[in-house]
């Protein structure tokens, strides 16, 4: 089939919906709100939204700052009452920081309000960096002209710019980011690595109200429009709060979803229609669905949702009182008129409903941008001598636009490559950067006419393709590179350096000589200085380190240090053994205060081991949180080296789940433990500066306490990245057979997602019940080549541990496979960080809440093997 379509049903316990919703209601962090002309160092709460606004002066160098008329002010929102207005310039534009991989909803607005009394609106350009974003135009001077995309970025920045076209002044009036769940929208499509969506509509149903909604009704600020109730519809309403609803993913605000249209004569079909200009046009839709109440038993709500008669959804039960999203995962099929139709199909004794409706059009942003090499190049070519050009954006695209003074060659899919920089009478001063020598593709080099001193240096033969290089004109000395006199003198390079009073072509061959051999024997002499001195300086700084490292953790250890008899009276002579760690066995103590502890003992037969006892002893010492198994005390005492930690009353995951344990762990008990170990980790990962990777994630190092709350231990090979604790076990291979991301043993690479990787086996092992590598008819069996097969069947159910007995929400199981699935996809830049992991674990949990305690239908998730397959498909292909 050419189209696959999903039914969101994610449900979330109502409790957690309201306590995340006043949570959220203030959490304007991922928004940025800019006031485009707002004064700088200025900002304010705008008062009907409550959003806060800031000064666009650090985004932007150009442009002036303007205000609307007094009388046009009262009546908009105060971020329309300053607009930039750019009357210099083609193109000018915005630099704004984004974090790459993040979905993210970016609108411009304009509104003009007769800022520059010629009471005639301009018409212009909207781009994002080198792509046309849209034409700006006034059907009507008191109109609001908003542009609204959904972006995710690969670069860390975005630029908008705005393009004069002859039509008048360009202006702005605000710039707004707001980011959304990655999961949502271009998340959702098939897509997602290139789409990029540009809202059409996003209309409210059934409005009683006639207002438009946005912050903080929608956290993530969308803009709803109320739609006319058309004759062939009747109105529907309740009073409903966020309390009432089970939201989806999409998180549409309930005062929207509290109305919606029903046909008005309930046995007809329910229709959606528009129109579009360019039938070539992809378009993405996005149905939002919420019954108010609970049908009685004899009724039922059933029905199927073509678009132009395809099917796009069948059967879609809105069960109250879960939030529904339906949405395309590729674009509908291109036509001139779309038309959405909700049908009751046959024993439904109840009419369909539609609360809201999203359309967006995809956008072509497909132009490259020049090389980011020479870009960076360039802008600091630019940077370094103040070039005072109006030099923004990109520099080669598009073609119109491209900087003065420079060409650029276009070569098909390629990006753009700059081979001409003319930089001649720029009133350039210094020496001649050794940047320009970085563009690698220059033909044409012209810096006549400029102020430049010092060499003309040899760097610049690096430019294998410069066919004319022009220094006349500057206050150049020294020799001209011999290199560069012999590529001229080949005529394969034009030099020209008149007028570069100290600059000289050639010298008599003997001074030149002899003037070389004499600094050679000047700096062979120089160099023995220099080595007695290194050397001195090396040895002195080898002894301060190497005291003052022991010195540190001699200090950091001194409170909590035990001696060797202490050891064995701790441990009633090492009498009971709990566990084998990374460097020794793990025996049960006892303090004198009759805590109850466990010591690792550090074999002396281990070769690594000390480094290992040492890394683990460093980081716990500074390190502490609730998810990580924390750190008594320690003996360092000739050959009885020991680390003594709080006890954790029941052992490890992976006697709990793996070794024959008649006490089966219940499901919520294993995401308990899976969001536990997330929450470890990412106070690893993101709580800790420098951040710090675990390396050996599995069930053996994932203790737990007496009631069951996990914690992570053995830390040592855990490494802080570019921290001073690494260094001396960076050589070691980390990790264990099958939980190891085969990515670092395969390149080295250390990363963060290393651990992601090992912690998404850690799920499946959660999952499933079952080891990491199962030994079977004679082979090592690895989880994944026994979990993939049964994914990709789509049966979810022989995925669970049977030993559950079926004891699990499937919506929840879903959730988890697709989380691990997330974990270990084969592309790390793909796999989720652990922060969000963690997240999403939670909701999990809170689903399988919701759908065990809830006493609803059992499988409230109705889920098809199309759906999985788009689940699925982060899985390696
Ligand atoms: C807003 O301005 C105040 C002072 O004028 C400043 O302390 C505060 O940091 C600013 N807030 C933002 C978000 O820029
Ligand atoms: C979206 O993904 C990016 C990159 O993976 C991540 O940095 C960001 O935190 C995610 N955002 C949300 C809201 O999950
Ligand atoms: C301009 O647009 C506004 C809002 O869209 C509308 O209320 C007004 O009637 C329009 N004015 C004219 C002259 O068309
Ligand atoms: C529906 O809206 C009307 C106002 O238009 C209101 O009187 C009525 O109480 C609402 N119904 C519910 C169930 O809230
Ligand atoms: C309602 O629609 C059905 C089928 O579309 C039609 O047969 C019936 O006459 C309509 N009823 C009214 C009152 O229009
Ligand atoms: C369902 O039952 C109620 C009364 O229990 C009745 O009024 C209603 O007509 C029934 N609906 C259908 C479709 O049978
Ligand atoms: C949708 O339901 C209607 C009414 O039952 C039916 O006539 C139509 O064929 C269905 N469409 C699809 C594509 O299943
Ligand atoms: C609709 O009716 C058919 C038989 O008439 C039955 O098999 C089917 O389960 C019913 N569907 C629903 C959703 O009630
Ligand atoms: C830029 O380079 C192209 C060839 O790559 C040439 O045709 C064009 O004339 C050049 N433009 C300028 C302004 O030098
Ligand atoms: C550089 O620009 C100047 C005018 O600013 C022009 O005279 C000169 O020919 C240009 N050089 C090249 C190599 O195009």
């Amino acid at each position: 089939m050419f189209l696959h379509f999903l039914l969101v049903l994610h449900a979330v316990l109502t409790i957690l919906v309201f306590i995340q919703a006043q949570a959220q209601q203030d959490d304007q962090s991922g928004f940025t709100s800019i006031d485009c002309g707002l004064p700088e160092n200025s900002n304010y709460t705008e008062k009907s939204t409550g959003i806060n606004y800031i000064s666009d002066a650090d985004f932007v160098d150009t442009g002036v700052s303007k205000s609307i008329s007094p009388a046009e002010r009262i009546t908009h929102q105060q971020q329309l009452h300053f607009v930039r207005s750019f009357p210099n310039g083609v193109r000018n534009c915005y630099r704004i920081n984004v974090n790459i991989g993040t979905e993210y909803l970016i609108r411009a607005t304009f509104y003009y309000g007769n800022y520059d009394s010629l009471n005639k609106p301009p018409q212009f350009e909207l781009h994002f960096g080198v792509n046309l974003w849209d034409t700006v135009k006034f059907p009507n001077a008191s109109r609001t002209i908003m542009s609204e995309i959904i972006y995710i970025p690969s670069k860390d920045y975005i630029q908008p710019c705005l393009v004069n076209t002859g039509k008048g002044t360009p202006f702005i009036s605000a710039i707004e980011l707001r980011t959304l769940n990655n999961k949502t929208y271009i998340g959702d499509s098939k897509d997602s690595d290139k789409l990029v969506l540009s809202l059409s509509m996003r209309y409210d149903l059934g409005s009683i109200t006639n207002l438009e909604y946005r912050y903080k009704d929608d956290i993530y600020d969308r803009i709803w429009s109320p739609y006319e109730l058309s004759s062939d519809w009747r109105r529907l309403n309740t009073s409903l709060n966020n309390d009432d609803l089970f939201q989806d993913r999409y998180k549409p605000p309930s005062i929207v979803l509290s109305t919606a249209v029903t046909p008005a004569n309930a046995s007809s079909p329910l229709h959606f229609e528009w129109d579009v200009n360019n039938v070539n046009d992809q378009y993405y839709v996005y149905i939002h669905l919420y019954d108010f109440e609970e049908p009685a038993a004899n009724e039922t709500r059933t029905f199927n949702i073509t678009v132009n008669g395809k099917l796009l959804y069948a059967p879609v039960i809105p069960r109250y009182p879960v939030a529904h999203t339906i949405f395309s995962t590729a674009p509908l099929s291109p036509a001139k008129r779309y038309e959405v139709s909700l049908s009751m199909i046959e024993n439904s004794t109840l009419p369909p409903i539609l609360n809201a409706i999203e359309v967006y059009k995809v956008k072509d942003f497909s132009q490259s941008e020049t090389q980011q090499d020479d870009v960076g190049t360039v802008t600091n070519i630019k940077n370094v001598y103040g070039v005072a050009r109006n030099w923004q954006g990109d520099p080669c695209v598009p073609a119109k636009y491209m900087w003065e003074g420079l060409n650029c060659s276009f070569n098909g899919l390629n990006p753009p490559r700059i081979i001409s920089l003319n930089l001649s009478s720029s009133g350039l001063t210094g020496k001649i950067q050794y940047s320009i020598s970085e563009l690698t593709m220059l033909q044409y080099l012209d810096l006549s006419n400029n102020s430049l001193n010092g060499p003309l240096p040899v760097f610049l033969n690096k430019l294998k393709s410069l066919k004319v290089l022009n220094v006349a004109k500057n206050k150049l000395t020294g020799l001209v590179p011999p290199e560069l006199l012999d590529r001229s003198r080949t005529d394969s390079l034009s030099l020209s350096v008149d007028d570069n009073p100290g600059l000289r072509i050639t010298e008599s061959s003997r001074k030149k000589n002899l003037s070389i051999s004499l600094i050679a024997s000047f700096s062979a002499l120089n160099v023995v200085i220099l080595f007695i001195s290194l050397g001195f300086w090396m040895f002195r700084r080898k002894r301060a380190t190497s005291t003052n490292s022991k010195d540190r953790v001699s200090m950091k250890l001194k409170h909590q240090a035990f001696s060797y008899i202490e050891i064995i009276n701790i441990t009633d002579n090492f009498k009971t053994i709990i566990g084998e760690g990374g460097f020794g066995k793990v025996y049960l103590g006892v303090l004198q205060n009759h805590t109850q502890v466990a010591v690792k003992i550090l074999s002396s037969s281990s070769t690594q081991g000390y480094k290992e006892f040492q890394s683990e002893a460093q980081l716990l010492l500074i390190v502490h949180h609730r998810n990580l198994v924390s750190l008594i005390g320690f003996c360092d005492e000739g050959e009885m080296k020991a680390l003594i930690y709080e006890y954790m009353a029941n052992g490890n995951l992976q006697q709990c789940l793996l070794v024959g344990k008649t006490n089966i762990l219940k499901w919520n008990e294993r995401l308990n433990i899976a969001i536990d170990t997330a929450r470890g980790s990412d106070y690893l990962h993101n709580g800790c500066k420098p951040p710090i990777m675990h390396r050996d994630l599995k069930p053996a190092n994932i203790l737990l306490d007496e009631n069951m709350d996990a914690k992570i231990s053995d830390f040592g090979l855990s490494r802080a990245f570019g921290s001073d604790i690494d260094s001396h076990i960076s050589t070691r291979p980390a990790g264990t057979l099958g939980y190891a991301d085969p990515e670092f043993q395969r390149t080295g690479n250390t990363n963060k997602k290393n651990d992601v990787y090992s912690f998404g086996i850690v799920l499946f092992v959660l999952i499933t019940g079952r080891q990491a590598i199962v030994r079977e008819a004679g082979q090592n069996i690895h989880i994944l080549e026994w979990v993939s097969p049964i994914i990709k069947g789509g049966d979810i159910q022989n995925v669970v541990d049977s030993k559950l007995e079926g004891e699990f929400s499937i919506g929840s199981a879903l959730k988890v496979v697709e989380i691990a699935m997330s974990c270990i996809s084969p592309n790390f830049t793909e796999r989720p960080d652990i922060s969000q992991i963690l997240a999403e674990l939670k909701e999990s949990l809170s689903l399988d809440m919701v759908q065990r305690h809830g006493e609803r239908e059992n499988n409230i998730i109705e889920w098809n093997s199309s759906q999985f397959q788009s689940v699925t498909a982060p899985f390696p292909r």
